[in-house]
């Protein structure tokens, strides 16, 4: 049996997908390392979704087998580089030996054994498995058994049809495919069972869950269906998901948050621009009048709700002026937080062609400016909640200071405080004395 090192890179359905091959591997007798050196067997779960990702992901797979030397490991990419690269990779790094795709996440467990026996016995070996399967969105379902685990990631749905112009993920992805309610209401109850108390439903355009495959009844949208069967797991706190599209964002799931007291005051809004002539270069499908009237009626019904979004600068085309509509809409809404990228040219995607590119030294320059203005935003978001009391889930020690404990607000602010491991999985209020735009500080209320 081998010892497998596997790190993730990219979006939190990559960290899901690891978590999957890492449980199929121990339930097939492998063991998990974190520590590169002491590994049999190496594998990177890739993103593709900007080229820094890509590039580091390489770079690490060239500087692991580096060290290696002699030393017989077996060496993997999976996900969403494997599978828009596919067998590409292994004439650009012959000593690769697995190549797995975003729907073959189920099979890694088994080429590993394959990959691990051929090593011991000095056999070449190598596998490209990038194909499609049906019903692939059922196969990531298993967790790992943490002990004092308080939140999970379940994976509601598999791929987009949206085609951003600017986005590879439909590529590395594939076409839109949900899971039954009832498996997924399944899965989360034995994660309640081992003691979950919150669960982030994830899906590339969540809020589209099922829409090929489940019918609308009586108006509720099939993703509401879902919140609320989840909604009625016993023992389950607290409900998110990740990412929706302000497209199909209907009144069914703005109402949801009124009656669904699980279901918690954050949202993350992919904006990507704020001018109507750049949103519609993106096939976005709505315009910032949209996107504003959308979160105005979000607000309307739950005043509390914390937005944070994604926003792209640079996109072919971006003018001063639509920078400048960004940079108007950002301050209109006034997010809680945001994420800010630099375009990045994905191969097979129509922005790609697109004339007018953007130099990378303006890109940087309104990623600059951006990410100040987003800061400024973060921390006056922050800053009422000081004096006052929030109610945490209580995750574990702080990852910064492993003395003190950290949870979440129900808006996703951190929370820092210092309590014992007791605890942990519990939902109590701290008092916030500080705040540093994007952690808050208190003390525990009980
Ligand atoms: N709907 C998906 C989006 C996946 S990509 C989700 O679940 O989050 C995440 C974010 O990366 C996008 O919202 C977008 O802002 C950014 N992004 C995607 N393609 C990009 C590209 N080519 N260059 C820069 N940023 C990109
Ligand atoms: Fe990408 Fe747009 Fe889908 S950003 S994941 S194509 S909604």
């Amino acid at each position: 049996m081998a010892t497998v090192f596997i790190k993730t890179y990219g979006c939190q359905m990559n960290e899901r997908d690891s978590e999957q091959v890492a449980q199929m591997l121990i339930a097939s007798g492998h063991s998990i390392t974190r520590i590169e050196d002491e590994a049999d067997i190496v594998l990177l779960n890739t993103c593709s979704v900007r080229d820094l990702a890509e590039q580091k992901a390489l770079g690490k797979m060239g500087m692991l087998r580096a060290k290696a030397g002699s030393k017989p490991v077996v060496f993997g990419f999976l996900g969403c580089m494997a599978q828009s690269r596919g067998a590409e990779l292994l004439r650009e790094m012959p000593q690769l030996n697995l190549v797995v795709g975003t729907q073959k996440f189920h099979k890694v467990a088994e080429y590993v054994g394959k990959a691990h026996k051929a090593r011991i016995d000095d056999v070449r070996f190598s596998i490209v498995d990038v194909e499609e399967e049906t019903d692939s969105q059922n196969t990531i379902r298993d967790h790992l058994n943490h002990e004092e685990q308080v939140s999970a990631f379940v994976s509601i749905m598999q791929g987009c049809d949206m085609r951003c112009t600017f986005c590879i993920v439909p590529y590395t992805r594939g076409s839109e495919r949900s899971r039954p309610i009832s498996e997924i209401v399944d899965e989360i109850k034995m994660l309640v069972d081992r003691g979950i108390r919150e669960v982030t439903l994830l899906g590339q355009i969540v809020n589209l869950y099922g829409r090929h495959e489940f019918p609308k009844l009586l108006g509720v949208s099939p993703f509401v269906q879902l919140l609320e069967a989840v909604h009625q797991v016993n023992g389950l706190e607290r409900i998110r998901f990740t990412s929706p599209h302000p497209i199909g964002f209907r009144k069914d799931l703005i109402e949801a948050f009124g009656r669904l007291p699980k279901l918690v005051e954050h949202i993350h809004l992919p904006l990507q621009s704020g001018s109507d002539r750049i949103l519609k270069a993106m096939r976005r499908t709505y315009t910032s009048e949209k996107y504003l009237a959308l979160v105005d009626q979000i607000r309307s019904r739950t005043p509390a709700m914390a937005i944070t979004t994604d926003i792209i600068v640079g996109f072919p085309g971006e003018s001063e002026g639509d920078y400048q509509m960004t940079r108007r809409v950002i301050d209109q809404v006034g997010f809680d937080n945001a994420f800010v990228f630099k375009y990045s040219k994905r191969r097979n995607t129509p922005a790609a062609d697109m004339e007018d590119q953007v130099s990378e030294s303006l890109k940087e320059e309104r990623n600059h400016d951006l990410l100040q203005l987003v800061n400024d935003w973060s921390k006056r978001r922050a800053e009422p909640f000081v004096g006052q009391e929030a109610e945490i889930l209580c995750e574990g020690p702080s990852k910064t200071n492993a003395c003190r404990l950290m949870g979440r607000t129900r808006g996703n602010k951190i929370v820092v405080f210092e309590g014992g491991k007791h605890l942990i999985g519990k939902l109590f209020s701290v008092r916030i004395q500080r705040s540093t735009g994007f952690t808050l500080y208190g003390e525990a209320q009980n």
